[in-house]
């Protein structure tokens, strides 16, 4: 683990890096000679956000078709003065952190300098997280910043200890990028991170039409599209692989029976990769497809049962109740 502590400047900043020295994740190897392997060609999600890939997130948010972080952050304003009020909790740790725009929110409730002392924001992409702290201490005055640069599903154990009442966030419909099996193992690892009093706040796309479903993923500026061959990108880096992203097509669409967008990419023509790294070579013929993410989408119910089987109760789902951008905040507490 390597650390980053405040300068003399700034004793409010601390990050701990769990990253191998080039900056990647150490399992980046292991998955994709894994992923490229299978029948169904597949690649974690969690390679898309290098640099450039938060960078093209945080355009695909304000993108007029992609209504989650505009109808999270609705939600988000409308219960945060209670919440924050109500909870006081002395932390705050966010799992897929980003550039923590929403978090704000929550900072600049009126109780917040009262009783917050520390935001824990946990993420795999290490530029966006280092410029989002130093931001948010020129911002917050009375915060402590402790960043962790890891895995969640690898590294919850480096969160670091309670030192006071949290308040957990996983924000931005991220846990509907993990599998079933994969977040009731992943929520598990965060309820053991939770005590009494502690609180989990979750934000959950609800299942609604699936056109505006599939538009949110297909946007006509093509920045999804960006996002999606970015992996390729990530991957050609990461292990010195010859992938040409750009010969390659991006293709969502909302598959009904399992309730998610799976998101794809599909050679317009044969293509023929080596990765040096792993000493692979593997062709990729058209009619195949790689299947890059996916995002499952929710019902109440679906979220009780999602919640109830990694130990949490689910005290209450605010929503925006507007039928094309339904969203949800899911509030869990930990059960005994
Ligand atoms: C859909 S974005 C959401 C970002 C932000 N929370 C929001 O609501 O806008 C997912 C975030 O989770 C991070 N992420 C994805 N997989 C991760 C993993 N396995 N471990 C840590 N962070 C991960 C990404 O880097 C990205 O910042």
């Amino acid at each position: 683990m390597t650390q980053i502590a405040g300068s003399s400047t700034n004793k409010r900043l601390h990050i701990d890096v769990h990253l191998n020295g080039d900056g990647i994740l150490e399992t980046m190897a292991d998955d994709v000679r894994l992923g490229l392997s299978a029948p169904q060609k597949w690649l974690s999600p969690k390679y898309f956000y290098d640099d450039l890939g938060s960078n093209l997130f945080e355009q695909i948010t304000v993108l007029p078709e992609y209504y989650p972080t505009r109808a999270e952050r609705k939600v988000l304003e409308d219960i945060t003065d209670g919440l924050m009020s109500h909870l006081r909790p002395a932390e705050i740790v966010e799992l897929g952190s980003g550039s923590s725009i929403k978090t704000r929110v929550l900072l600049s409730a009126p109780s917040a300098a009262d009783h917050l002392r520390r935001y824990v924001p946990f993420d795999v992409s290490e530029g966006i997280v280092l410029s989002a702290a130093q931001e948010l201490l020129l911002d917050y005055p009375y915060l402590a910043v402790h960043g962790v640069i890891g895995d969640f599903e690898h590294h919850l154990s480096q969160v670091p200890q309670s030192n006071g009442r949290r308040l957990m966030l996983f924000l931005g419909g991220t846990i509907g990028n993990l599998h079933p099996e994969q977040r009731t193992f992943f929520l598990r690892e965060v309820r053991s991170l939770l005590s009494e009093g502690d609180r989990l706040l979750i934000g959950v796309d609800l299942v609604k039409e699936v056109n505006a479903i599939e538009a949110a993923y297909n946007d006509s500026a093509g920045v999804t599209a960006a996002f999606n061959r970015n992996v390729l990108t990530a991957i050609n880096r990461g292990l010195s692989a010859n992938f040409e992203p750009d010969s390659f097509e991006h293709w969502a669409f909302f598959n009904e029976v399992e309730s998610r967008i799976e998101m794809h990419l599909v050679p317009a023509k044969q293509q023929r990769v080596r990765i040096p790294q792993l000493d692979m070579s593997l062709t990729i013929n058209p009619g195949e497809s790689i299947w890059t993410e996916s995002s499952y989408k929710f019902t109440e119910e679906s979220i009780r049962r999602m919640l109830g089987s990694a130990g949490f109760h689910l005290e209450h789902l605010y929503t925006n109740n507007e039928p094309d951008s339904l969203f949800g905040l899911a509030l869990a507490s930990p059960a005994n």
